[in-house]
């Protein structure tokens, strides 16, 4: 396991600490500009400051006030260390871009870079050193409200995330004043929380762990992820704040991860809650001796370690070893020898460039589930009746971690209209409040839809309806919406139907009565001209959905990837694996998304019929842009093995490509595939490449029915 390094100046450093003052750098405490958790000292924080008995701050920003309490550390304190500045900068700063389960729509990983890269320029303009991003856990229960925050149901769509943000945040050079360092979180399986109740416990195969829910970390470390947060969920009993195995044995150990761990919110002292520890000290040295380095807000360490090296429950050069990845995260951050770089003052507004790439960000991600009859994009002068309560919602737009976001600088799809259309074009009714509570007047909604061609229905959730602590048992249509969506459906005008959300909504009768869908879900602070644009046909629709789109809540988890059962579906036979009461197929796949036109994809081709460990294969399908406009079109390539010695999943996703292609184009789309990607995990879980065919399919989605598909060999590996 890498041990931090005790020599030059922060090795002097600590030689020259007390215990509280270790304890201090081991100390993150919040301010209050931002509640991101229960409780908390926001008064006090400036004396504990002042004392040495803190090492980093959570939700402050701005140049002047980090600058002063920085000064403070700096000045005031016995040792003059500097504070990390962290904060949840999950996608954008001052910018706000689409929620991750929405950017992830992009299929983009030069886009999530970008963004990542602006959200650190503008985060560190205002003082900031770290970000609590990216969040890489697979999500597969739409109950769950945090599937919002991280890139949705597939482990390879999470690894490629991982390593574009963790690129994007921490730019090539972590002590440069534009980078920040990237957390990590949260290890690991919180995405699995049991029914889907946030902070629920986690019951995960070894497999399953290790094939899903581990690999977006390992890809994190790889790509120099500087700190990695453990979730709070227990993992089969232990809470993974005190997963030794995990954190200390595989993290550290196995992988090499010489950076910082930051607890999440409390999780130390909530290790008594869990009922693995008994009091502050035995919960202090549980995550200790795990390897978390830093404690946020439980004040566990300053309270508990005192008393656990009493008791010599543990050791003092646990904590020293803790105090010097801090202290060297600090070095890397370039803090011991400039504090004050990051935060300039006057903090700089958002940057134009930074809006237009939120509005790129946004467009990309909005997702056309269907377009009967070609409804959208809408024509010319066609009169248009936008309703809803998620209509002019500009603060809601912006989704669960808008950063330091102002709602006044978010344009809401009433606003991105209204700018694009001209005058008179369109009338608003607002019909009903999102969540029932509020005024509502459907009677005027329903007037407003008999008196245009088209009807804009603007539905879904609050952004407060996922994220955090924001789970739903019945993840639809709150409150009165559907009532609303009734009754302008019967007025019987083509309905545009544009939901907002944080995760997949099973909202399955009214999008089956709608005769268009998109998906906005929040898509920050360009968003409502970037809808503007899709629907107008500015721009061609190209988001795909990272997650599966269940017809009932019933269903979840629902995901593609799943194993075949010995008895596979079958409607007219009975004791087969299904429901009685709805299909087992997902409303919409997962990589399902229309465009305006049509695009034709043929002749799969495999640079050779056989492979062996070592070698690769080189994978060629055509693409041709059949239709009139000119679009993005993403095409996502899958294997199949269909006999091995463990069941394999249906279709297993190894790669996607995107290409713009003009009206009438074509092109070869090439995905290069190791033999290695043709392994798996064994009987032992030991990595294996086996021998026997592989089916290589490629296409638009996880239907299956609209894949094409050729085989190959693995050959026998000549050295066994
Ligand atoms: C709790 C959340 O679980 C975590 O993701 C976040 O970074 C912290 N609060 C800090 O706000």
């Amino acid at each position: 396991m890498p041990r931090p390094a005790a020599g030059g100046r922060i090795g002097v450093l600590l030689g020259a600490m007390t215990l509280a003052e270790k304890i201090g750098q081991l100390t993150m405490q919040t301010a209050d500009m931002a509640i991101s958790g229960p409780g908390g000292l926001t008064s006090e924080y400036l004396d504990a400051v002042r004392a040495g008995g803190v090492g980093s701050m959570l939700n402050l920003w701005g140049a002047g006030r980090v600058r002063e309490l920085q000064r403070i550390a700096v000045e005031e304190t016995r040792l003059g260390i500097p504070l990390l500045f962290g904060f949840d900068v999950v996608h954008g700063h001052r910018t706000v871009f689409p929620v991750p389960l929405a950017e992830a729509a992009a299929f983009d990983s030069d886009l999530w870079e970008r963004t990542a890269r602006a959200a650190a320029l503008e985060a560190a303009a205002d003082g900031l050193s770290l970000t609590f991003a990216p969040m890489l856990d697979v999500a597969r229960d739409p109950r769950w409200g945090r599937i919002v925050e991280g890139p949705g149901e597939d482990p390879l769509v999470a690894r490629r995330f991982a390593a574009a943000k963790v690129r994007g945040f921490q730019g090539g050079d972590l002590a440069a004043h534009g980078s920040i360092a990237a957390t990590a979180k949260h290890l690991v399986g919180y995405g699995a929380a049991l029914a889907g109740r946030d902070y629920a416990q986690a019951d995960i195969s070894e497999r399953e762990l290790r094939e899903v829910y581990l690999p977006p970390f390992a890809d994190a470390v790889a790509a120099g992820a500087a700190a990695i947060m453990p979730s709070f969920n227990d993992l089969a009993g232990v809470p993974m704040t005190a997963h030794r195995p995990l954190l200390r044995d595989l993290l550290r150990g196995q992988w090499g991860f010489d950076g910082v761990l930051i607890s999440d919110y409390n999780a130390i002292a909530e290790l008594v809650q869990h009922g693995v520890a008994a009091d502050f000290a035995e919960a202090a040295a549980l995550a200790l001796e795990a390897g978390v380095d830093i404690d946020m807000m439980a004040g566990a360490y300053t309270q508990g370690l005192p008393a656990a090296l009493e008791r010599r429950r543990i050791d003092v050069a646990l904590v020293d070893e803790a105090v010097l990845r801090v202290l060297a995260l600090k070095e890397r951050l370039g803090l011991l020898d400039d504090p004050f770089g990051r935060g300039v003052e006057p903090s700089p507004g958002p940057e134009k460039a930074h809006r237009a790439l939120a509005r790129e960000a946004a467009r990309r991600s909005l997702v056309l589930l269907k377009n009967d009859a070609d409804v959208l994009p809408l024509r010319e002068g066609a009169r248009l009746a936008v309703i809803g309560p998620l209509a002019d919602a500009p603060g809601e737009m912006r989704g669960s971690w808008y950063g330091a976001g102002p709602a006044e600088e978010t344009v809401s799809i009433l606003q991105g209209l209204r700018a694009a259309l001209p005058e008179g074009s369109l009338v608003h009714a607002r019909g009903v409040a999102i969540d029932g509570e509020g005024p509502e007047d459907i009677a005027a909604a329903v007037a407003a839809a008999r008196a245009a061609d088209i009807v804009l229905l603007c539905l879904g959730e609050a952004a407060a309806m996922s994220g955090e602590a924001a789970c739903r048992a019945e993840p639809g249509l709150p409150g009165r919406q559907e009532e609303l969506a009734e009754a302008v459906l019967a007025a019987g005008r083509p309905v545009v139907l544009l939901l907002a959300c944080g995760r997949p909504l099973v909202a399955s009768r009214i999008i089956a009565r709608s005769a268009a869908v998109l998906v906005t879900w929040f898509p920050g602070s360009e968003g409502g001209h970037a809808v503007a644009e899709v629907l107008r046909g500015r721009a061609n629709p190209s988001g795909r959905l990272p997650v599966s789109w269940p017809v009932a809540t019933g269903q979840i988890p629902i995901f593609f990837a799943r194993r075949p059962t010995g008895r596979p579906a079958d409607p007219e036979l009975h004791y087969t694996s299904k429901y009685l009461d709805v299909p087992t197929e997902p409303l919409f796949p997962f990589g399902h998304g229309l465009s305006y036109g049509r695009f034709a994809l043929e002749d799969l081709r495999c640079s050779a019929g056989e492979v062996a460990a070592g070698g690769r294969l080189d994978i060629e399908v055509d693409l041709a842009n059949e239709g009139t406009v000119a679009g993005l079109q993403t095409v996502f390539l899958f294997i199949r093995d269909p006999v091995a010695s463990v069941a394999r999943p249906v279709l297993e996703l190894k790669g996607w490509q995107t290409a713009w292609l003009e009206p009438g184009d074509r092109t070869t789309l090439r995905f290069e595939l190791p033999a290695d990607e043709l392994a798996f995990l064994g009987p032992d879980l030991a990595p294996l490449l086996e021998e026997g065919g592989i089916e290589i399919l490629a296409g638009p989605s996880a239907d299956r029915s609209l894949l094409l598909s050729t085989s190959v060999r693995v050959a026998k590996d000549r050295e066994h």
